[in-house]
């Protein structure tokens, strides 16, 4: 089989397709590759780079699209130099792999019928654990929530982490991260990363220990809503709920420096979060990052694609973050698409087969042979997550489950049993009847026992998420007991008993010294 890499024609476009390390791999596996030339300039893959890979490179469009399998970032479009569309270049019965949105492009998907094609949209693959190496929603996104930190320290013009300098001290910048999914949490591992202080928020609770182990703080809401909506993305939330974290938004504008936004409920329009007023009351030179411009932004003042400066802050509406970091883009890009080919290529025998009964191909197939095969038949499995980007409609697969807002009151005895006091009594009684039947002897050390859990658990519950790690690994140096019984035995005149207890004592030694070195280490990298 054949495969063709077109450059993108799309106005700034500058990722490609494939990488010349995924080329190489592909010839390996029996395919046969054509590379227009330049293809790779933006992403700064030169032709000789995929030539040493294994490919021919093609001198027009049109050597790289007469083949059997095209890939490409973008959905095609009409190409104004040939003065043809990019679908009217392909061959019938060809397979096609990019970015599709097919909700949004059904005119695309019949021009694809018309040709008996077969298309797989990269936006289209379940996001189902195994599934996760060809999740490209991800790679861009984590790419763009990376990005959005570069482009705000850009027009901040200050620095993010706090100095003390000769000429004065210097205050860490504070960074405000709204909405923790992908792109959100790459922000704040980023922004943490250049030493700003980080705080964010998001409607699913369970992203709180994830937004803390990153070191950054939680913004808390006095509200009882959760966020959390079908197969791990966020639901829409009550007005007065809005309302509320809105409230909260209002206090921490006048507050932080940079405030990025990454809200998205999949097919929603995006919530709109920030109000000219809070745009307002930002200090002069703050920067506000909306990552959902395409979906309409979480902020009143963003325009699409571009920067304005409204009340002396700069509010950037960059659709096309991971196109400003082509090549790392391109690489992650081509690595999910070779993934989605090789599922396809089991044999590595240079051909591809899309297999309609397995659910990964399924999902990702728009167009079969022909026809349309969007949207797929829900997947049975409970965590799913559907594709976010690029603001598409997408329906459903289950029908939404209806939560009442307020759970009915529970009643006083339900609440008893729910309350703490409920299993510290009943493990009261369990210790005493214990103490009537047990030996003193057992008695005194069970409650030694119990009462060492009780401690620890206080002990290790108290510990931040993220120094659970180092924790983790100066309780395992701490554990190696058997060093006291080797210890205990090393002086036996039993010459056996002697040489034992002298290896128990070396190797449980390596394990004690390399815990507290590994400790040490991680430590280290808190600090540093
Ligand atoms: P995601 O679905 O993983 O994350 C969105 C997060 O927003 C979720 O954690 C959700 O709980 C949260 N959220 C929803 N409503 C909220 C609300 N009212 N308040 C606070 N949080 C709320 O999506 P992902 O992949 O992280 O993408 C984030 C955004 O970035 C999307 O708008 C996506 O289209 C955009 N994106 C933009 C790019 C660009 O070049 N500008 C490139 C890639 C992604």
């Amino acid at each position: 089989m054949i495969i063709g890499i077109p450059a993108e024609i799309h106005s700034g476009e500058k990722r490609v397709a494939a990488s010349p390390d995924m080329v190489a791999k592909l010839v390996a596996a029996g395919f046969e590759v054509i590379v227009e030339s330049g293809a790779g300039t933006g992403a700064n893959f030169s032709d000789d780079m995929f030539r040493d890979a294994g490919a021919a490179v093609a001198k027009d469009a049109g050597g790289a699209w007469s083949t059997d399998l095209i890939l490409k970032v973008r959905p095609p479009e009409f190409n104004k130099e040939l003065d043809r569309h990019e679908i009217d270049l392909m061959s019938n019965g060809a397979h096609f792999i990019s970015f599709v949105w097919p909700a949004q492009n059904e005119d695309l998907l019949k021009k694809f019928t018309a040709k008996k094609a077969t298309v797989l949209a990269m936006d289209s693959i379940p996001r189902i654990s195994r599934a996760q190496k060809l999740d490209a929603l991800s790679s861009m996104a984590n790419i763009a929530g990376y990005r959005a930190v570069l482009e705000a320290s850009h027009y901040f013009g200050r620095f993010f982490s706090g100095q003390i300098t000769a000429a004065g001290k210097v205050d860490p910048a504070k960074v405000m991260v709204i909405g923790a999914g992908v792109a959100g949490l790459a922000a704040i591992g980023t922004a943490k990363s250049l030493g700003a202080i980080v705080r964010a928020f998001d409607t699913r609770p369970e992203v709180k220990d994830q937004i803390q182990s990153m070191d950054a703080e939680f913004l808390e809401l006095e509200f009882e809503e959760d966020g959390t909506g079908e197969g791990g993305y966020a639901k829409v939330m009550s007005k007065e709920f809005i309302e509320a974290e809105m409230a909260l938004f209002a206090r921490q504008a006048s507050e932080v420096d940079v405030i990025i936004t990454t809200a998205l409920i999949p097919g929603k329009p995006a919530p709109k979060l920030i109000t000219r007023e809070m745009v307002e009351s930002m200090r002069d030179g703050g920067v506000i990052v909306d990552l959902a411009a395409e979906q309409g932004g979480n902020c009143e003042a963003t325009k699409p694609g571009k920067v304005v400066n409204r009340y002396g802050v700069n509010i950037v509406g960059y659709t096309d973050l991971p196109s400003r970091m082509a090549a790392q883009s391109s690489q992650l890009y081509a690595t999910n698409i070779y993934n989605l080919i090789m599922e396809m290529c089991q044999q590595k025998d240079g051909d591809i087969v899309v297999d309609m009964e397995d659910v990964v191909i399924r999902g990702a197939t728009v167009v079969n042979q022909g026809e349309i095969s969007w949207p797929p038949p829900p997947i049975a499995v409970g965590a799913e997550r559907k594709p976010s980007f690029g603001g598409q409609e997408i329906k459903p697969e289950v029908e939404e489950v209806k939560v009442p807002e307020v759970a009915a009151k529970p009643s006083e005895i339900s609440r008893f049993f729910k309350s703490v006091w409920f299993p510290m009594i009943l493990a009261g009684l369990a210790l005493f009847g214990l103490g009537q039947v047990a030996p003193p002897s057992f008695m005194s050390h069970f409650t030694v026992f119990v009462l060492s859990c009780f401690i620890g658990y206080m002990v290790i519950w108290n510990v931040s998420p993220s120094l659970h790690t180092p924790l983790m690994s100066v309780t395992n140096a701490i554990s190696s007991i058997i060093i006291l019984g080797a210890l205990t035995q090393i002086s036996s005149e039993v010459n056996l008993i002697y040489i034992l207890s002298g290896i128990a004592a070396f190797i449980t030694s390596i394990n004690i010294v390399g815990g507290f070195s590994v400790t040490q280490r991680m430590l280290q990298m808190f600090r540093g």
